[in-house]
């Protein structure tokens, strides 16, 4: 499909001048830059040349909707006015402090986040993303417990750091796990390709949780300090917890001494259509983790919300640990900046509405015509396509921890058309900004609904 290019891009870029510089910097990425989770010589980087609102422009100047957030981070878009004026004053003020100093810019992101967070959670610990937030937050398990083993999910994701990436439950673990980081791995709900056998939610829940207190009273409670969860877990699928299994977590933890640890990383900040995912289910985590959304990922930025009993075990006592750029002065001018304009603009309310109303609707009906779609599960800006190769078999259309020719052309039909998506092996997620619009979601479901035609031809009886 051809698009008629603009001649200038929304910074201010001629059309020649951001090719230009487009394949200088593919040219000195592919010399010089070393990427994550990739063989670096197998990468073919699309370069990103501008953006702005819901959209990206490529190295060739093609504008592309961005249904993927990039890492579903830009809850807010991308190049927000309000926020990059608020970077911009704060450059212009003070750039940096060191994390033992008072400054504005930190204390009012840490009040602004207080404020949205769950009763008796007052304190707020920055850290610069959130695989540290993580990291943190099992320390502080660690040491207000006395305890050391984590319980995590498996189809997770926590993080590339130490802990953090043995917290995770998918392939990118694998080869950083020497079997000594105290996890243990249990299976979550996932009703679709149910671990338990289950034929209904209210099943689920309760044979998931019945694990769950199997896998904690085999491991021994007493050596258990943690279970760590996302809320609803992001790149593994975005699971939606059946009604009474986050409740019922909590009530675990309380009757063996454990701290629940949320993991908000992507699920927070409006992602579902409610400030935090825990709001849906009215329960209290102790720690609960935060990142990308905080600040729509313009400056780096993620931390740990911090339950006031948990807090007062460091009131008289040191907190072993800390970070040069905890609550850096940009970042949290940036977190001050979004929340206050997803506030203003309503945007946690547009996702709510746009997933009720238009997302979930469109991606259903889209359901319905192609053979290729398994299952459509997801709420607010946060909803996962299910591709498989037989709906009867639940096979899916990329083997688990993999990629396959089919994904690979519906992620090239998408592109072609002008939908960026983001995908993870046999899934794909469509994550637009809370403040998309209705147009804006119709058009890349148009897209998406003619770039599944790929998919149904690897379809088979
Ligand atoms: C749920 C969750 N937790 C933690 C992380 C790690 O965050 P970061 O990449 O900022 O370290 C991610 C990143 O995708 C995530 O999705």
């Amino acid at each position: 499909m051809t698009q008629t290019l603009d001649s200038t891009l929304p910074n201010g870029l001629s059309l020649d001048q951001a090719r230009q510089d487009a394949a200088r910097a593919y040219d000195l990425d592919r010399a010089h830059v070393f990427h994550s989770w990739s063989a670096q010589n197998t990468l073919n980087p699309m370069v990103i040349t501008a953006s702005e609102g819901s959209y990206v422009w490529d190295g060739d100047g093609r504008r592309l909707l961005d249904f993927s957030c990039q890492l579903v981070n830009t809850n807010i878009g991308h190049q927000h006015p309000k926020v990059i004026a608020a970077i911009q004053q704060q450059a212009a003020k003070l750039c940096t402090v060191a994390p033992q100093h008072g400054n504005d810019a930190r204390s009012e992101a840490a009040r602004l986040i207080a404020e949205i967070a769950p009763a008796g959670h007052n304190k707020v610990f920055f850290t610069n993303g959130g695989a540290d937030a993580n990291e943190h937050a099992v320390r502080m398990a660690r040491l207000h417990t006395g305890k050391y083993k984590v319980l995590t999910r498996y189809r997770s994701y926590h993080g590339g750091t130490e802990t953090a990436i043995n917290m995770t439950g998918d392939p990118r673990r694998w080869p950083n796990d020497h079997g000594n980081a105290g996890m243990v791995h249990f299976f979550g709900p996932f009703l679709y390709r149910s671990h338990f056998h289950s034929e209904n939610e209210q099943q689920e829940t309760e044979r998931a949780l019945a694990h769950l207190d199997e896998v904690i009273r085999l491991e021994g409670a007493s050596t258990i300090a943690a279970i760590v969860l996302e809320t609803i877990p992001g790149t593994a699928g975005i699971m939606i917890p059946p009604p009474g299994y986050l409740a019922g977590v909590r009530e675990l933890c309380d009757r063996y001494g454990i701290i629940m640890i949320v993991d908000e990383v992507m699920a927070g900040f409006g992602r579902s259509g409610k400030w935090f995912s825990v709001d849906h289910f009215g329960v209290a985590p102790d720690l609960m983790t935060f990142a990308k959304g905080v600040n729509s990922g313009y400056v780096p930025l993620g931390g740990v919300i911090i339950s006031d009993p948990i807090a007062e075990t460091f009131g008289n006592h040191a907190y072993p640990g800390g970070l040069t750029y905890s609550g850096h002065p940009l970042a949290t001018a940036a977190a001050v900046a979004t929340i206050t304009a997803m506030r203003d603009e309503k945007m946690v309310e547009n996702a709510a509405d746009i997933g009720e109303r238009v997302l979930g609707p469109g991606l259903r009906e889209i359901a319905e015509r192609h053979p290729s779609v398994g299952e459509v599960r997801g709420i607010g800006v946060f909803w996962a396509v299910e591709l498989v190769v037989n709906r009867a078999t639940k096979e899916p259309l990329a083997p688990y921890g993999g990629t396959s020719e089919a994904m690979n052309a519906v992620v090239a039909e998408c592109k072609s058309r002008g939908l960026l998506p983001f995908t993870n092996f046999n899934r794909v997620h469509v994550v637009p900004p809370c403040n998309v619009t209705e147009e804006q979601v119709r058009d890349g479901l148009a897209i998406f609904d003619q770039a599944l035609d790929a998919a149904d031809r690897f379809c088979k009886d």
